[in-house]
């Protein structure tokens, strides 16, 4: 008797215990198994005289059940418990919100490509396109720079081999140096009054550094009519750089304090300097007011107060000769900008190298 209650303290401690499934089966064995021991009690009654069988036996046999139904409930509990934690690793909250999406944006250079053209665009210059290949023709002959010109060598080219086996092949092909032949593919097929900007990658022959690279990118201009002046340049470049470095405008119900008016400083100014293009006559550089320090002059600018923006001049009569124009008909300015000088003056970038580093921590701050 003391046996059977013991036991049955015992067998009820350790299903209370059980921590899982496996445990508790292990429990059924040891107690309720072939030989486990409420099995072994009942099967050693036929060896009791009969006045102890039955009353042991009928203490055997209900802790027999006892246990059965202790471990009958603990499975379920546990079943129970094993079912809500799957269903807590599964639950989804619909309300966590999703994941989200990285979107690409464009290249710095390709925003800066694209406001160029707005601000051109809204003057009535169309945007026009040309080969990265070109032929030396285009390139250097028909902008008066023939074969041993001297002036040949400010364009450091790289030169393409000739397509093996075709001997007629006359004329060489390099990768343009700059977009100007663009002007004599147009102007061959488009009689004036016209006026065109083209954007494009150029390349040239040179150690890279800080501000040189092998290709970069420009964008030429080119206006030509009847009585086109260098006054009429001058005019729409001011306009260019204005509307292009200029503040947004504001609502006439912000007026600007005084402290943002003298950090604004002077107005951007443009002055041009005498230079040397064979594809026009006069030529000059063209300076813009410093942005760095509003022409008061600065690190940035040499203490000039001005900073070089691009070439230009009227265009040669040369080149009107060469695209079967007569020069006495008309004229017209051209101009050349590096897109890759704007970029980084306008953000301020100090080396052109970045542009082309595809590296993300320069990339995603524009
Ligand atoms: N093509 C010249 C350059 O690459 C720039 C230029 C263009 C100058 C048009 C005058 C007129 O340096």
């Amino acid at each position: 008797m003391v046996k059977i209650i013991s036991l049955k303290k015992e067998a009820q401690k350790e299903i209370k215990k059980a921590k899982d499934l496996k445990e508790l089966d292990q429990i059924f064995k040891k107690y309720l198994g072939k030989r486990g021991k409420i099995t072994q009690i009942l099967r050693s009654l036929k060896k009791l005289k009969k006045e102890t069988r039955i009353k042991i036996g009928k203490e055997a046999n209900l802790l027999k059940k006892i246990v059965e139904e202790n471990i009958r409930e603990k499975a379920e509990k546990l079943k129970e418990k094993a079912r809500a934690e799957i269903l807590k690793k599964e639950q989804i909250d619909v309300t966590v919100p999703g994941k989200k999406v990285i979107l690409g944006h464009l290249h710095p250079l390709t925003q800066i490509q694209r406001k160029v053209e707005e601000v051109f665009q809204s003057m009535g210059f169309s945007v026009v396109e040309g080969p990265e290949i070109e032929t030396e023709w285009y390139n250097f002959d028909a902008l008066n720079i023939p074969k041993d010109h001297p002036a040949r060598d400010f364009w450091n080219t790289l030169w393409l081999k000739k397509a093996t086996g075709d001997r007629r092949q006359e004329t060489r092909l390099l990768l343009r140096t700059h977009t100007s032949p663009v002007q004599v593919r147009f102007m061959g097929k488009n009689p004036p009054p016209l006026r065109i900007i083209v954007p494009g990658r150029v390349f040239r022959h040179e150690a890279t550094d800080a501000s040189h690279e092998v290709n970069f990118y420009q964008i030429e201009g080119l206006m030509v009519d009847k009585n086109i002046s260098v006054a009429n340049f001058k005019a729409i470049i001011q306009k260019f750089f204005k509307k292009f470095f200029g503040k947004p405008a504001r609502g006439p119900l912000r007026p600007r304090s005084e402290a943002s008016e003298a950090r604004q400083g002077r107005p951007i100014k443009i002055r041009l300097r005498p230079s040397y293009f064979p594809f026009t006559e006069p030529s000059f550089e063209v300076d813009m007011t410093c942005l760095t320090c509003r022409g008061k002059g600065c690190s940035a600018c040499q203490r000039t107060g001005w900073m070089e923006m691009m070439g230009a001049g009227m265009v040669h009569p040369n080149v009107f000769k060469a695209v079967g124009l007569n020069p006495k008909d008309w004229q017209g300015f051209a101009f050349g900008m590096g897109l890759d000088r704007l970029a980084m003056m306008k953000y301020k970038i100090n080396d052109i190298r970045l542009f082309y580093s595809g590296d993300l921590r320069f990339l995603n701050q524009f």
